[in-house]
């Protein structure tokens, strides 16, 4: 896995370690691995864009399958497109030329929500859609997805993408995107009881809990090949606005205050869709949620305040 020290690669290495056996997984990232990654299993420094050392490493370490995970988010990626570029789709086509060449059994690289754009209907957002995203993290989104997917049908490489939606996690931060406000929200009302929201109190966005993305991500990757008729999967969980997720955490802190002033990521958001249909999802490979708004609430509370060691 690259971008193993991510907020979602944290946790989906350490799911990963405890289904298939910490040595199985190689953990790789720019940065210096936290605690917890550097006991279970190998983690090596890699720079996804350093070719002949992601070549020399999956072929000295044997491996089948590369989950490429390293990405520039959206909020960084408007502030430096060139950045967004570089990582996101020369990072991507390094890994799908390297699974080319050296044959391996599969490719699992992430899209987004993101890929969508103002053209595509916002609510119910269908799997096959118009697709033109204006920020430039999402049009580096359509590029992985439809790059991966000419590499299926030119060379035989199994690629596989999942379009996730904001990924709220209790143990790593998200670094840079626009949905990284239903995390940073909880650290506040546990921290201060309040919280400044850069997304208007009505931007609805969808959203998922971290154990059902591991889960999504797991099930794909073990899908069955010949019951996929697609590569690319909108997912999702739960959609809600500011708003919204300000009233749930007020249920169990009381006290909670939310106020909103809406910068430079509310345009991104208002770009994306507001909800999505998975159905796709769920008849190819049986994709179905665990954490609605209300379970994820009480979870993400209970884990952070035990964390943080503050009591609510
Ligand atoms: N969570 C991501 C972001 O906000 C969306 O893929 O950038």
């Amino acid at each position: 896995m690259t971008g193993s020290y991510g907020q979602i690669g944290t946790e989906l290495i350490e799911a990963l370690r405890a289904k298939y056996g910490g040595e199985n997984i190689i953990a790789t990232g720019r940065k210096k691995p936290p605690e917890i990654l550097r006991e279970d299993g190998p983690y090596y420094r890699l720079d996804v864009l350093d070719v002949d050392h992601l070549h020399n490493m999956l072929v000295d370490y044997d491996i089948d399958i590369i989950l490429h995970n390293a990405s520039v988010l959206s909020a960084v990626g408007e502030k430096n497109p060139q950045l967004a570029y570089r990582t996101n789709v020369e990072g991507s086509y390094n890994v799908l030329e390297a699974a080319r060449i050296l044959k391996l059994d599969q490719v699992m690289i992430p899209s987004s929500i993101a890929a969508f754009g103002p053209s595509t209907p916002k609510e119910n957002t269908p799997n096959d859609v118009i697709m033109r995203p204006t920020s430039a993290y999402g049009v580096t989104k359509v590029f992985i997805e439809l790059w991966g997917e000419y590499y299926t049908q030119r060379y035989d490489v199994d690629f596989r993408s999942l379009r996730y939606p904001g990924i709220i996690s209790s143990e790593a931060l998200p670094g840079g995107g626009t949905t990284d406000y239903a995390v940073e929200i909880f650290y506040e009302a546990l921290k201060n009881k309040k919280y400044t929201s850069f997304l208007a109190k009505d931007a609805m966005l969808p959203m998922m809990y971290m154990p059902d993305c591991i889960k999504s991500t797991i099930d794909l990757i073990e899908a069955d090949k010949k019951s996929l008729d697609h590569q690319s999967f909108n997912v999702t969980a739960m959609s809600f606005t500011p708003e919204d997720i300000a009233a749930e955490i007020k249920k169990h802190i009381p006290d909670f205050e939310i106020s909103y002033e809406p910068d430079f990521r509310q345009k991104i958001a208002e770009s994306w869709p507001r909800s999505i249909d998975d159905s796709t999802a769920r008849e190819e490979w049986g994709w179905s949620p665990d954490y609605d708004l209300e379970a994820m609430t009480k979870d993400m509370l209970e884990k952070l305040s035990k964390r943080l060691g503050i009591k609510y």
